[in-house]
Formats: C-alpha cells, structure tokens, sequence
C-alpha cells in the first residue's frame, strides 16, 4: 500500500480530511450494520439535540507503525468501555463495545495510507463520537443517534513535542462536584474553551483546574491527566472522581510498577504539595506524556528541578517505555496492542 504524499514530520495536531470513515445509526431501539462511506459531511434537523442540547460524547486513540512495519492500536477496548460510561450518563445508547473495537479497525484498515510511517513522530489519530440527530425540543434524550469513527493524522498536540510548557491555574472550574467531569462528554469541553483562550492570551500553554469543590486539589488540565515526580523518584498522580480516567495514565501507572520498579501513588494530591515536587507531566493520547517546566497561581511560580529545556528523568523513562510499547520496541502486556491486518 502506498502511503500518502505528507510531509509526516511536521503535523501538528490538526483535522485532515482522510478517505473513509465508519458510520451506525440507531434508530427503533436498535443499530443498524454500519458502513464506510467518502462522505465527510453530515446533513441534520436544525433542532437535533446534539445542536440544542450538546447530547454528543467522543472518544480518542491513536493507530500506529510498529517497528516491525505492522499497524497497531492501543487498548481500543478501553475507549470501548468509558464510551460506554460516557453514554450512559447522557441517557444515550450504548454502542456495543465490540463493535466499536470492529469500527476502530476497519477505519484504521482503510484509512492505511493515512498512518504516519515508523519514525517519523506522527500518528494517526481516531476519533470514535456519537449524538443525538432527530429534533428534540423539550429538554430530553434524542430517540436517534449517529455512532461515527474518523481518523485524521497528527503530530505532536503541543508544539515543539517533548519541551516543557508553562501552565496556569485557572480560575474556571471544568466540571462540577457530582458533574461530567469524569466522561468525554463534548460539553466538558466547551466549558473550558474560554479558560483555554484565556490562557493563551496570557502567553500560557494550558490550565490546571483544581477541585471544584473547595478549590484545593489538583484535578486535570483540558486535555490530559497529571503525573508528578517526588524527589524521591515515586510517582503522584491524582485521584478524583470529577476527573477523566485517562487511559494513558493508567498504562503509565502500570509500566511505572512493573517495568520501572517504581512506587506510585494514585491519591488526592493538594496544591500546596505541587511546589515539592522534582518533576511534572500531562499524560494523554494527545499529550502522550508532555512534560510541564512551569506552573504559575496568580502570579507566583513554580518552577520545577527538571527546568525548561528537557523532560525530566523519571518522565522521560515513563515516556519511552510507553512509546517502546506501542511502536513494538518493547514487549507490551498482554492484550494491550490490537494488531490491524490488512
Ligand atoms: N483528561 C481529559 C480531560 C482528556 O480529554 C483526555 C483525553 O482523552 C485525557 C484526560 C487523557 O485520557 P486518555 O489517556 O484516555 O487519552
Ligand atoms: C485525547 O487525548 O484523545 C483527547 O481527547 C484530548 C483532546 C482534548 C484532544
């Protein structure tokens, strides 16, 4: 198969329009089989409850080149898993989770030309998403819904890759005690994009939101889970049930046990304790694992050990045995990696 005439090395993260993308409808209580189809756009009643309501969730995973020369995904069955938990919390059916590996396959398979050759630092990215398509007026779930997979390649999802960025706390919340914080629900994201463009305009690459609720703990970024490195080499990440269970992040939770040997601590973590650590990472399928040189609240700065110019030790080894894993150069654990054949 040939690949396609891109200039694979430097994507960033970005939408590119690939050839084909996996459609279901429900419809009748019931999914109909699915389809491929060229066509990219998508004609809807101007009173679907995805335009009125935000009735939408997604989900995000990446397809690789191995090594070896094979294309792979990781863990698509736990996309599978919290979509389902997404819907569930929005009143919307679920699509079944083996039919969702099967469409994450089959977009993957015919979209190959589309996959970022061994090497060249880019991936293609899969966004699985469903929402409400007939008319809904008074304030209640859609009785139709639209399950779709597109992919689109991509770079790295903060410009210049593994150098560190700068973060701010924010003074938005992104989800609520008791809210969707722990879904992918398109709505958590449109709460944090005047956070994200405030950010930006203060000269900022992201927001740390803390706990809703008292405004003490560190909770997530828009995009990516936390990781902290103490001085003592454990890794802190944090716990709460108003953040999204990043699939990443429980990877590196196990590679940081079973490969590295190392302790981790998935525990509620205060802000005031974030000054005292020796290293800081945003992980994600996104993010991958971007390392965070600098975080600033109202003024005052954090500056960790690890400094501006690289990632931390710790991180780096977290991010190359995750990496390793997924481009085939280290042994994954069983069922992690779903071979594509095609
Ligand atoms: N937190 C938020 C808010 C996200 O949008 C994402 C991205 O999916 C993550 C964390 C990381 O999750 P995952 O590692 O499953 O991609
Ligand atoms: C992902 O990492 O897949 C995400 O969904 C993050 C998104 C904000 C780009």
């Amino acid at each position: 198969m040939e690949k396609k005439n891109i200039d694979w090395s430097n994507l960033g993260f970005g939408y590119i329009k690939t050839d084909k993308r996996y459609i279901s409808l429900y419809k009748d209580g019931k999914w109909d089989d699915g389809v491929m189809s060229e066509d990219d756009t998508i004609k809807l009643s101007e009173c679907a409850g995805v335009l009125q309501y935000a009735q939408t969730i997604f989900e995000g995973l990446k397809a690789y080149t191995t090594e070896q020369g094979k294309i792979v995904t990781f863990r698509p069955d736990l996309n599978a898993s919290r979509m389902k938990d997404s819907a569930a919390r929005l009143e919307m059916p679920v699509f079944p989770e083996d039919r969702f590996v099967d469409a994450v396959v089959k977009t993957v398979r015919e979209n190959a030309a589309y996959v970022p050759p061994y090497g060249s630092g880019a991936t293609l990215y899969l966004r699985p998403y469903m929402f409400g398509s007939n008319p809904v007026i008074g304030v209640k779930p859609a009785d139709e819904y639209q399950f779709r997979v597109f992919a689109t390649p991509v770079g790295p999802y903060f410009k210049g890759g593994a150098k560190p960025i700068t973060i701010k706390v924010s003074d938005f919340d992104r989800a609520a005690p008791n809210g969707t914080g722990n879904i992918k629900a398109g709505l958590n994201y449109a709460m944090s994009l005047h956070a994200i463009v405030t950010a930006h305009k203060e000269g900022f690459d992201e927001n740390m939101y803390l706990d809703p609720g008292t405004r003490t703990k560190v909770e997530e970024t828009g995009g990516a889970n936390f990781l902290f490195i103490t001085k003592d080499k454990k890794v802190v990440t944090p716990k709460s049930n108003s953040i999204l269970p990043s699939i990443t992040r429980r990877s590196l939770v196990h590679v940081a046990k079973e490969y590295l040997g190392l302790e981790v601590e998935e525990r509620e973590v205060l802000f005031d304790e974030v000054k005292d650590f020796a290293e800081c990472g945003l992980c994600g399928t996104a993010a991958v694992i971007s390392p965070v040189g600098k975080i600033v609240d109202h003024g005052k700065e954090i500056c960790f050990p690890s400094g501006m110019e690289d990632m931390g030790a710790v991180t780096k080894k977290l991010y190359d045995t995750l990496t390793g894993i997924q481009m085939g150069r280290i042994e994954a654990p069983e069922g992690w990696i779903k071979e594509i054949e095609l």
